[in-house]
């Protein structure tokens, strides 16, 4: 059994963005990251936190905005259309989810698409399904995507199971696992929360992507000998023994799946730092795009 390491591999794609960032400097131009907060969410608080702080660590010029809970629709969106402004500014990502009283597809839609490094938009959305390259890809199922292709998995021609249909990471997972070329070329199921048989379907899985947010719901009769299992869950469950009261668990039970699996990820370490080193390169490739370079 092969234990995928993220955080090895997250290193590589961080040395290559580190180097990018270098030669745009050579030319006077900084790569700059906007990253926008709403409420106090703690999960949320920290991963901007994170952001920010890879950022500094790259060379990214990074503008961290942390606004109340109560900020408005108003408020938020007159925010986003100052960010598009900025020229010192190319990647824009406002922190899902937000407070219930935004229309966070308002907000998504308010974002240049040339600075949607989280590949939100419609326009970019169209462009991961239409197979244009200049569009922005999410960065989860990207770094889902990178990790298989590090690892020595092709997905050409296997059974890749997704499991949820979020836009942030199940639709568009599917979408790259089936889109043409590298990385792709798999023959793709989507299963979620309404499928019948869920298990029948996910056994015949040869990468299994688990992305539906729900503490160790991929046992092993879900998991055929042999597969690939990318666990996408990052979830906070209650731990009195652990120093901050909590521990993280992914979707699949760890424990019980990873015998049966040729390749697994491991959470934490897995996918997680994957989503913020693709992060930092979709801020590049803006940065590029935007400056003509
Ligand atoms: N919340 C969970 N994942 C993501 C992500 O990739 N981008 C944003 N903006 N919010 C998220």
């Amino acid at each position: 059994m092969q234990l995928i390491d993220g955080k090895q591999i997250a290193l590589q794609v961080h040395a290559e963005t580190r180097s990018a960032v270098q030669a745009l400097k050579a030319r006077g131009i900084v790569p700059g990251l906007a990253v926008v907060l709403v409420g106090d969410d703690p999960a949320s608080r920290s991963y901007v936190r994170s952001k920010d702080k890879m950022s500094h660590e790259l060379g990214i010029h990074s503008a961290k905005h942390e606004l109340p809970a109560t900020t408005t629709q108003e408020e938020l969106i007159a925010l986003v259309e100052k960010l598009n402004a900025d020229p010192a500014i190319h990647g824009i990502l406002v922190q899902s989810p937000p407070p219930p009283h935004i229309d966070e597809a308002a907000v998504i839609r308010a974002i240049d698409p040339r600075k949607d490094v989280d590949g939100f938009h419609p326009v970019n959305v169209a462009k991961l399904a239409l197979d244009d390259p200049s569009g922005f890809v999410p960065c989860t199922p990207l770094g889902c995507q990178r990790l298989l292709l590090a690892s020595g998995i092709d997905p050409a021609g296997k059974h890749a199971v997704v499991i949820g249909r979020s836009m942030i990471v199940g639709k568009p997972m599917a979408l790259l696992l089936m889109a043409k070329g590298k990385g792709g070329d798999a023959t793709v199921t989507v299963v979620h929360s309404r499928s019948r048989n869920l298990a029948e379907l996910t056994r015949q899985a040869d990468i299994l992507v688990a992305a539906i947010g729900r503490p160790g719901f991929v046992k092993a009769g879900h998991v055929r000998e042999g597969a690939v299992v990318i666990d996408v869950g990052i979830n906070r469950v209650e731990d009195p023994t652990a120093a901050k009261g909590y521990r993280i668990v992914g979707d699949v039970a760890f424990e019980e799946v990873a015998p049966k699996c040729s390749a697994i990820t491991p959470v934490p370490g897995g996918v997680g730092p994957m989503t913020i080193a693709m992060l930092m390169a979709n801020t590049v490739k803006a940065c590029r795009q935007i400056s003509g370079v």
